[in-house]
């Protein structure tokens, strides 16, 4: 849509989010309210957006340095249709706009699509409606006898007849720019609340005999909007839950998809199944045949066909290799790379581990900064001493290598192809190839007849 611009409306304050935090930064499924709303209006194609921006105005910008954003500053909330006052500078003479909100999150590309097509000329625009058990609060639309939109009247200046109204105004319009270009400058702030409403344009409209033309929402959560943090949840459970669908849509196997978090993006192949409480964070890729055990969390991680995650496992920027099966209670930290049938157990910490085919780490280790060969096997206990206080230091294991139980590696260190470590051995010198090498204190003593501490009366 090449004469297409957008204004998204973001200058309130959101007092009731009683937040340092502005309203429009306010996280949905991880990301900003606004981030959300810019999604759907870059998803039209159009040929420039424009943020109006007000409370905590170089916060919000800040976040969204390189999206090619128009910003412009509305000082003071004088209303909405000074809002689009300020940018009207932005707008060319000729062309659409389309007006949204900051926050409104959930508004879906398609609807927004719908409402655009219907202004065809310069003589036509359209606004999105919804019909509300419950409208209080919001602008309703004044039909003649015939149906056509008169105006419409916000709820502080409503007669009791005209608040009777169900049809409410979202605030998403679409409209010639040579119109607003014409109508804003005209807007008076003769109200209750001594605003420049936007609203005030329909009025003008209907006078004037340019086409209103209304469009409803197929739903009302794409045109809710976020002033608290209730409204926050229920939005944010409401994605989840188009999200949960789409996957469930796409043949990914959610045990509940009320208890499934996306916060980021899935790709996924076939037959993947995910059990209950499992949070995704980031951008994460899952192959054929994953599965994944309840309360699981997993950030920037590509697990390989039929990588099997088992219960209470974090992955955090780590890549798993086909076949493998990590926890329960594994937890890998960043730059961890396993290569394919790779098995890491419960209570296994891996920090910038490369793990090799078929490496396997049982239980209770710690590896970091580690190198690890094809089929090595950690023991139990097992704790690579990577930092010396100053620095980090790189362990090494080659092939076939067997490290015994509650053995401490102490970096920089090597032990090479096929070298046996003994139980309980501090590590500090290379381990040849093949050999078994063992460092203990070197004697074990009993003492016959010695007598256990008692406890003093
Ligand atoms: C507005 C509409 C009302 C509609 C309702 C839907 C007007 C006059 N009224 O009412 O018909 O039913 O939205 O939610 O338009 N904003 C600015 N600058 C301002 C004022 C508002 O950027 O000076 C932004 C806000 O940040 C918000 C949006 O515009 O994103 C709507 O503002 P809000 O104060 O919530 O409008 P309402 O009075 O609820
Ligand atoms: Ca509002």
């Amino acid at each position: 849509m090449q004469d297409l611009s957008v204004i998204v409306l973001a200058a309130g304050k959101g007092t009731r989010m009683k937040s340092r935090l502005p309203k429009v930064l306010q996280p949905l499924a991880g990301r900003p309210l606004l981030a959300h709303v810019l999604d759907a209006a870059s998803a039209l194609g159009g040929k420039g957006i424009t943020v109006v921006y007000g409370h905590g105005g170089e916060q919000v910008r800040a976040h969204f340095p390189a999206e090619g954003l128009g910003w412009v500053e509305q000082a003071e909330q004088k209303g909405t249709g000074h809002a689009v006052q300020v940018a009207l500078p932005q707008l060319p003479p000729d062309g659409r706009t389309l007006i949204l909100y900051g926050d409104v999150p959930l508004i879906r590309p398609q609807t927004l699509q719908g409402l655009i097509g219907k202004v065809v000329d310069g003589r036509s625009l359209s606004l999105l409606t919804l019909e509300m058990a419950d409208p209080t609060g919001y602008g309703r639309i004044l039909r003649d006898a015939k149906g056509a939109v008169q105006r419409i009247v916000e709820q502080k200046d409503g007669t009791p007849a005209e608040l009777a109204v169900r049809e409410v105004n979202t605030g998403i319009f679409c409209v010639p720019n040579a119109l607003l270009h014409a109508w804003l400058p005209k807007l008076r702030n003769d109200n209750k609340q001594g605003e420049y409403y936007l609203t005030d344009i329909i009025g003008l409209a209907a006078a004037e005999g340019v086409a209103i033309h209304t469009v409803p929402a197929p739903q009302a959560w794409e045109v809710e909007g976020v002033n608290d943090k209730l409204q926050l949840a229920a939005l944010e459970r409401q994605h989840q839950r188009n999200q949960a669908e789409a996957l469930m849509r796409a043949g990914v196997t959610l045990l509940d998809p009320a208890r499934f978090d996306l916060r980021g993006t899935l790709e996924h192949g076939q037959d993947v199944e995910i059990d209950v409480n499992v949070v995704i964070e980031g951008r994460v890729r899952f192959g054929d045949g994953v599965r994944i055990g309840p309360n699981v969390l997993l950030r920037n991680a590509v697990l390989g066909d039929g990588v099997v995650v088992k219960a209470n496992t974090v992955i955090e920027d780590s890549e798993v290799g086909a076949g493998s099966d990590l926890g329960p209670f594994a937890r890998l930290r960043p730059d961890s790379v396993l290569g394919e049938n790779v098995h890491v157990g419960n209570f296994v910490e891996l920090k910038k581990a490369r793990l090799a085919k078929g490496a396997k780490v049982g239980h209770l280790a710690y590896l970091g900064d580690a190198v690890i060969g094809e089929r090595v096997n950690v023991s139990a206990g097992v704790i690579t001493c990577n930092y010396d206080g100053a620095n980090k230091h790189v362990t090494t294991i080659q092939d076939d290598a067997f490290i015994g139980s509650d053995t401490q590696l102490v970096a920089p260190v090597t032990i090479e192809r096929g070298a046996y470590v003994a139980a309980g051995s501090t590590i500090t010198k290379t381990a040849p190839a093949g050999a078994l090498t063992i460092c203990r204190a070197r004697d074990q003593k009993s003492i016959p007849g010695w007598k256990r501490p008692v406890k003093k009366k």
